[in-house]
């Protein structure tokens, strides 16, 4: 295909194609092994659509793992970056100033949740966002101890690993963590770890961080943060009850422990509102954002209280953090969103596409569970209603199926499927989506 428009569905050969094949034959040769989910090698995206290599284009709804939130190639995002990079690339804000790293940390300060100052150390990925997390809980509470939750997903540098419990493959020949770390099980209501019934369990798995574990293995005093995703991700995207994360921010309160809300694939957008915390009516007092931030350039930061500034010069920072490529698409990405009003979108939307997946979990005796807010959805798929149990085969196999007909959905969890559109993409485009992937379920259903 030439560079024209992508606006609809075009497979022109199974995905991988031949160019596609020798370009990943290549790939395996030179790069480190990763987990590549599906064969696909991009070409170019532009809005809701991605092409590959060899012509076919996807409708995307995996937003590059919830990265892309303004769409492939944002017309702003793209002459924003054009324009920074013929004015400077790199300017070390570990040691010198530019101008747009403050100009992006504050607006940082006006859409994120808090009626306080914050400051905020920029980073590359997710998981340095969350290792400056870490250390800033550390250093201003003098504790050397965190809690996480089980099925948690925060990266995979050591610090932030030994965060993350959702899969023993990350952990696998790492040992030894981080010391400190404490799993407690989330709340996954859907598969209640203490198999109990919302509301009646009156978020029992909140109420035992306190009673059990902080009363008898792990002194509070020791401990300098919680680790919270607000939807867990990676672990599923499982949306806990309003009262549990009130509940957990009501510990973190009693004993002087900092809550620190990961919102690196909640945030931007992500839920209808800026940060997925907001659902909740909690504010953090350290917040993680990376991924939708700067529309796809590489920045993360770690946001929080200004009264827990790291105040010893040197202690923290990187070379490329606040890079001002980044720092341009991170500006020009907050102006798109809220000029096209992507957010109010994304409410819409998410209610529209939530309505019509939960009528597919009264058809389909394989879709088990339906959840999400606003464009962070997701539906499990199970062997059926009543035992619940997992299916990954038939989950594996709608994706990969999707994938041939041209959707791209994304895995998580045990069995989920993650169904996460950009946040400008309109009523036909999901219709179009949930019509490909209803076809995939009815036919992985009837198998
Ligand atoms: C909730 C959450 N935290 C942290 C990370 C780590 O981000 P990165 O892959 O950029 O290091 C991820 C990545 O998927 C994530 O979903």
């Amino acid at each position: 295909m030439t560079a024209g428009e992508l606006n609809r569905i075009s497979m022109k050969v199974e995905p991988p194609g031949p160019k596609a094949k020798e370009i990943l034959e290549r790939d395996k040769k030179y790069m480190a092994t990763t987990n590549k989910v599906m064969p696909i090698v991009a070409k170019r995206g532009q809005g809701m659509y991605v092409e590959d290599v060899d012509g076919n284009v996807y409708l995307d709804f995996q937003s590059g793992i919830a990265v892309n939130n303004t769409g492939h190639c944002h017309p702003k995002v793209v002459e924003a970056v054009r324009k920074q990079v013929g004015e400077l690339i790199h300017f070390p804000g570990i040691l010198l100033s530019q101008n747009l790293e403050g100009e992006v940390a504050k607006k940082l300060n006006e859409i994120t949740p808090g009626d306080f100052e914050k400051k905020v150390y920029f980073m590359c990925s997710g998981a340095g966002a969350i290792d400056s997390a870490i250390k800033v809980a550390r250093w201003a509470t003098g504790r050397p101890r965190e809690i996480a939750f089980m099925g948690a997903f925060h990266g995979k540098s050591i610090g932030a690993l030994s965060l993350t419990a959702s899969k023993n493959a990350y952990r696998k020949g790492f040992m030894p963590e981080m010391p400190g770390v404490v799993h407690v099980p989330y709340a996954y209501c859907y598969r209640c770890p203490y198999k109990m019934e919302y509301p009646e369990c009156d978020v029992y798995c909140a109420k035992v961080i306190d009673e059990m574990y902080l009363e008898k293995f792990i002194p509070p005093e020791e401990v300098a943060s919680i680790f919270v995703e607000p939807i867990q991700g990676e672990g599923g995207y499982i949306v806990p009850p309003k009262a549990w994360h009130k509940e957990v921010k009501k510990i973190c309160e009693k004993y002087g422990i900092l809550f620190v809300a990961d919102e690196v694939q909640s945030g931007f957008g992500r839920t209808g509102k800026w940060f997925a915390i907001e659902n909740f009516d909690v504010v953090p007092d350290i917040m993680v954002i990376a991924k939708g931030i700067a529309s796809g350039m590489p920045m993360s930061a770690c946001l929080f209280n200004e009264k827990y500034d790291i105040k010893q010069p040197g202690a923290h920072a990187t070379t490329f953090g606040g890079n001002p490529v980044t720092c341009a698409a991170a500006l020009a990405t907050i102006e798109a969103m809220k000029e096209e009003k992507m957010l109010e979108n994304a409410t819409k939307q998410g209610e529209y596409m939530i309505g019509r997946l939960n009528e597919m979990k009264q058809k389909y005796e394989i879709v088990g569970d339906v959840r999400g807010i606003g464009l962070m959805t997701a539906i499990e798929i199970v062997k059926n209603k009543k035992s619940k149990e997992p299916d990954m085969v038939t989950r594996n196999k709608i994706c990969m199926d999707a994938m041939k007909r041209g959707l791209l959905v994304l895995f998580c969890g045990a069995s989920s499927i993650r169904i996460i559109p950009a946040l400008n993409v309109t009523r036909a485009q999901i219709d179009t989506g949930l019509e490909l992937l209803e076809k995939e379920i009815q036919e992985n259903c009837n198998a």
